[in-house]
């Protein structure tokens, strides 16, 4: 594995990759990786020849200048997990060598980015596309892969990409969770023992208001979910919606879609968590799966 930090040496050695023949896959990151994020390097290449992970805490999405001090930095610790997981080109680009001007384009993602997390990080995912729009340039990838516990940014960065014409395929990867339940995010880092604990609440709910679908309404479900996780006094729900798949918007009736999608963020202390499941997808709910047993 080589570690990167320009953008100019990053097109070099990728144009090496490139002359031979070989296919270019990205893993954007943040950093503080966990095995949600390797499990995106283990697809990435065996999908494409060459896996390049960026580790970039991109300053443009943070609404909440603490949730940016605070967000953890490991990069000793990532660039050993890359190395044992065979990432050919870290690349750790420095503040400057993304934004040397600030960026001021913005993004219209039409009803996309107006609810859930859109709703309440405001600008958060056009500091998402700015940043994910300028890897991309950077590192012309033919396949970038993402996590599908960012449900919403999955959504967007599909729809930038349509927007923008690039020639990248975008590749969803399922949530990687502990055994207990608990979806893997950087953010779980901060949570203490006893909070890791009661955070299991989210998804052991998640996975009980699956069980609902077939005897309870869209809205009996929302208010079972919500009871349910805020009868923890450690956990707030900040929102739970249930949307359909491809649009976001949120559905009355279970009928309402093919694809539908019940998405939250809860807090646990000061920590905002984000989870999802999918209760229908395609034709009938026999093909839904629920996110753990
Ligand atoms: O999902 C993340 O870690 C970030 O939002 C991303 C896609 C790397 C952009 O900074």
């Amino acid at each position: 594995m080589i570690v990167v930090h320009a953008i100019a040496i990053l097109q070099q050695e990728i144009a090496a990759w490139k002359q031979n023949g070989k296919t270019i896959g990205l893993v954007p990151t943040m950093g503080a990786l966990h095995r949600g994020h390797i499990s995106l390097v283990e697809k990435c290449r065996t999908e494409t020849d060459c896996c390049i992970v960026s580790i970039f805490v991109n300053p443009t999405q943070f609404n909440d200048q603490m949730d940016y001090a605070s967000y953890p930095k490991k990069f000793k610790d990532d660039s050993v997990m890359l190395k044992e997981a065979c990432c050919d080109i870290l690349f750790a680009p420095s503040e400057q060598e993304m934004y040397p001007a600030p960026d001021t384009r913005t993004f219209d993602f039409g009803m996309l980015d107006k609810v859930m997390e859109g709703r309440f990080r405001p600008g958060h995912f056009n500091g998402v596309a700015q940043i994910v729009s300028k890897l991309f340039q950077a590192a012309s990838p033919d396949k970038a892969f993402f996590g599908e516990k960012d449900f919403q940014q999955l959504a967007i960065i599909r729809a930038l990409v349509q927007q923008q014409n690039c020639p990248v395929e975008i590749v969803g990867c399922p949530i990687v969770r502990e055994s207990e339940g608990l979806a893997l995010s950087s953010r779980n880092a901060r949570l203490t023992i006893k909070q890791r604990q009661i955070a299991t609440k989210i998804s052991q709910t998640l996975t009980k208001s699956y069980a609902l679908v077939s005897s309870k309404t869209v809205g009996e479900t929302i208010a079972f979910v919500t009871e349910e996780i805020n009868a923890e006094p450690s956990l707030r729900v900040e929102y739970f919606d249930i949307v359909n798949g491809n649009t976001l918007q949120p559905v009355t009736d279970w009928n309402e879609a093919d694809y539908i999608v019940g998405c939250t963020a809860v807090f646990c202390g000061e920590v905002r968590l984000i989870d999802n499941i999918t209760y229908r997808k395609q034709k009938t709910l026999k093909n839904a799966t629920p996110p753990c047993s």
